[in-house]
């Protein structure tokens, strides 16, 4: 068990893109839509479509290792793999017990968390916690997605915001005083309708109806969900900047859900922050759900922006519909 004074940090990050690029013009030839329409509505100018013989647990095995090499950390020395996503491999068995297996984790419990978008904060969440009551040393978490797999692609609505990818980071000991500062994870399950895949679970499984019906695709009330994000963005930064006895002039930079550059916009301006201290890189990947923010934070950390001490709110927001963050003062 570590002390109560020691700190909880992410000791390295990694990431996994897919290399099939599809661009705002490839979406062009497939429903009504433009370049313009979608790079001024959503920031968005190219997502990576996963290779069709592979799946999520293969984007989230890529992006784990890199991570345990960036923290130095081996394989066996991982007590649990958490893997946030809302396109597993399959119901059963969980996509971490796939990684699991891949990675030679031998010693680590593995489970799936969905959170839809905000995985990652909840995933944080639960490591920061089973590290703080001593069940757990090191803490892997994966946000992985392969969101093209549940898109409906003769939809102009959602088809030009989503991409596949996976973000992971070790979570373990840090010195004290560093690392996570504090944490807020909330959800809003009156709200739920907004953003929903309505079949294949046990409420509506699998027909030939709803294959014929397309409800195995992400249907979304894109309004609503923008209203909601900026809200939920803005008050819980606002809620770890006070949990952690801070004010705002102190936050050194802000990594957000990368959904839409207006929401990431707009809950800047809330926060009255300046637009140098916000990580954005969605013009490149799109909306891969919960894999967004790590993806973003290990892309500011390896291009050497966010540094030793710095304080990092990690903010993000999603279907159920959920929120969270998570302030981080840097250490590695
Ligand atoms: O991770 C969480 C997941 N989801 C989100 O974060 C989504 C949050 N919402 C959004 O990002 C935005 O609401 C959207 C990007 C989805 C939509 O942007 P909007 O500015 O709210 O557009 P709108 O839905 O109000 O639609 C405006 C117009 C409509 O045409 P009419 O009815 O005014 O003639 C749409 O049919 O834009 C049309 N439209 C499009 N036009 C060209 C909608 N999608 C497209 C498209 N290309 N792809």
């Amino acid at each position: 068990m570590i002390g109560n004074n020691k700190g909880i940090g992410i000791l390295g990050t990694g990431k996994y893109l897919p290399e099939n690029i599809v661009t705002n013009f490839d979406l062009e030839k497939m429903v009504d839509t433009s370049d313009e329409w979608i790079k001024t509505r959503t920031g968005i100018s190219e997502r990576r479509f996963l290779e069709k013989d592979k799946a999520t647990s293969d984007m989230a095995t890529e992006a784990a290792k890199i991570a345990l090499k960036d923290a130095g950390v081996s394989p066996e020395d991982i007590d649990l793999i958490i893997v946030t996503t809302v396109t597993p491999d399959m119901a059963f068995p969980s996509s971490a017990c796939l990684v699991q297996d891949n990675l030679g984790c031998h010693n680590a419990a593995a489970f799936d968390l969905e959170a839809a978008c905000t995985g990652f904060i909840y995933g944080l969440s639960m490591a920061y916690s089973q590290i703080r009551v001593g069940l757990c040393k090191h803490v892997l978490v994966i946000s992985a997605d392969t969101l093209s797999r549940i898109t409906d692609m003769t939809d102009r609505n959602t088809c030009v915001l989503f991409g596949d990818g996976a973000g992971a980071a070790v979570i373990g000991e840090v010195p004290a005083e560093k690392g996570i500062l504090a944490l807020d994870i909330g959800a809003d399950g009156s709200q739920g309708r907004v953003l929903i895949q309505p079949a294949g679970g046990s409420k509506m499984p699998s027909t030939e109806e709803t294959v014929k019906n397309r409800l195995h695709y992400i249907k979304m009330e894109g309004n609503e969900v923008f209203k909601f994000a900026v809200r939920a963005m803005a008050d819980s930064s606002r809620k770890v900047i006070e949990k952690a006895g801070l004010q705002i002039e102190d936050v050194d930079f802000l990594v957000p859900h990368q959904a839409n550059i207006r929401i990431i916009e707009s809950s800047r301006k809330k926060l009255k922050l300046s637009k140098d201290k916000v990580v954005v890189n969605l013009n490149k990947y799109g909306n891969m759900s919960s894999a967004t923010i790590p993806v973003a934070l290990d892309e500011a950390l390896k291009e050497g922006k966010i540094k030793e001490n710095d304080n990092v709110i990690l903010v993000g927001f999603g279907g159920g519909l959920t929120w969270g963050s998570c302030l981080l003062k840097w250490h590695k």
